[in-house]
């Protein structure tokens, strides 16, 4: 499977966009909206914060020098609120763009959603495999 790198169509502004629609379906979301709501003080920042990972991980601008790990550490996350934060985000990204471009967002949220269930797994003992990555995509986005 052929996932593109960047594409003109992925700009700080639909980076910005793409944070902006997902947090307002997730913060509404009954699973996972309250994990949300009850652990972000400050949403300007934590947007801001968000928008400069998504720009840093896809347009390489070196925005976001943070630690992504800890907070997920620290909340009481199972699989199906990774499960739910990928729904939703998969969906938003394919609002805005194109399912190529789409796909180069999912691919990359996949590998971190794994990673963090993964620490978290071992964190306790156990050993999990990725459960995401390496999915089909959704229907008709990037096969070629
Ligand atoms: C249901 C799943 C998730 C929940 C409930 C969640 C929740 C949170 C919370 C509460 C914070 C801390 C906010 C603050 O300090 O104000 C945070 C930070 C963050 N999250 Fe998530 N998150 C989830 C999944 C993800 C995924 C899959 C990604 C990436 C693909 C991600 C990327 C980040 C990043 C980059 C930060 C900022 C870390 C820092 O530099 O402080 N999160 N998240």
């Amino acid at each position: 499977m052929f996932i593109k790198e960047t594409s003109p169509a992925v700009t700080e502004e639909s980076i910005a966009q793409l944070v902006q629609i997902f947090y307002d379906k997730a913060r509404a979301d009954e699973l996972i909206g309250p994990l949300f709501n009850e652990n972000v003080d400050d949403w300007d920042h934590h947007i801001a914060k968000i928008t400069d990972f998504w720009s840093s991980v896809v347009l390489r601008s070196g925005r976001y020098d943070g630690r992504p790990l800890p907070p997920h550490l620290r909340l009481p996350l199972i699989g199906e609120h990774f499960d739910r934060w990928l729904d939703l985000f998969e969906q938003t990204t394919l609002e805005i763009w194109e399912p190529d471009e789409a796909a180069i967002f999912i691919d990359r949220a996949r590998r971190v959603a794994d990673s963090f269930e993964m620490a978290r797994a071992s964190m306790s003992g156990e050993v999990k495999s990725p459960r995401h990555y390496g999915r089909p995509l959704p229907a008709g986005m990037a096969t070629k």
